[in-house]
């Protein structure tokens, strides 16, 4: 059973996105817990980066095709996380390694917030759409 089972959504394509984000997340916070340095926390924010962006686009465009009511709101969301890390990216740019728990709390923070919460909802709306077409 994955380790990140409690929090999938439902939806089979997101929830292995999200298995692959939270992976990224977790090495992240490995990376920090290590003491890495600023350096090594710079790439593993790319890295982690990268893949949220890959994570948003696919995301956004389901409930784009969905009719999704809450999308625009939703992409707010991904913005404002997307700022947030861009800030750490370019802290760990310039050499200034974070605290330690600051941002381990933000990300796992926004992993319960975010997924749990806003990515839930819209799942429940696509699964319950789906259901009433087929039904
Ligand atoms: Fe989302
Ligand atoms: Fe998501």
């Amino acid at each position: 059973m994955s380790k990140f089972k409690k929090y999938h959504i439902g939806i089979p394509e997101m929830d292995s996105q999200h298995e692959k984000l939270l992976s990224n997340i977790d090495k992240l916070r490995n990376s920090i817990i290590a003491k890495d340095t600023a350096v090594q926390i710079n790439d593993s924010i790319s890295e982690m980066m990268h893949y949220v962006k890959v994570h948003f686009t696919a995301e956004e465009s389901l409930l784009k095709k969905a009719g999704y009511p809450g999308f625009d709101n939703h992409v707010l969301k991904h913005r404002q996380f997307i700022k947030k890390v861009v800030e750490y990216h370019k802290r760990t740019s310039a050499g200034t390694t974070p605290s330690k728990y600051e941002l381990i709390s933000f990300l796992q923070e926004w992993a319960n917030n975010h997924i749990l919460t806003d990515d839930k909802k819209y799942a429940e709306y696509i699964i319950n759409m789906v259901e009433v077409k087929s039904g």
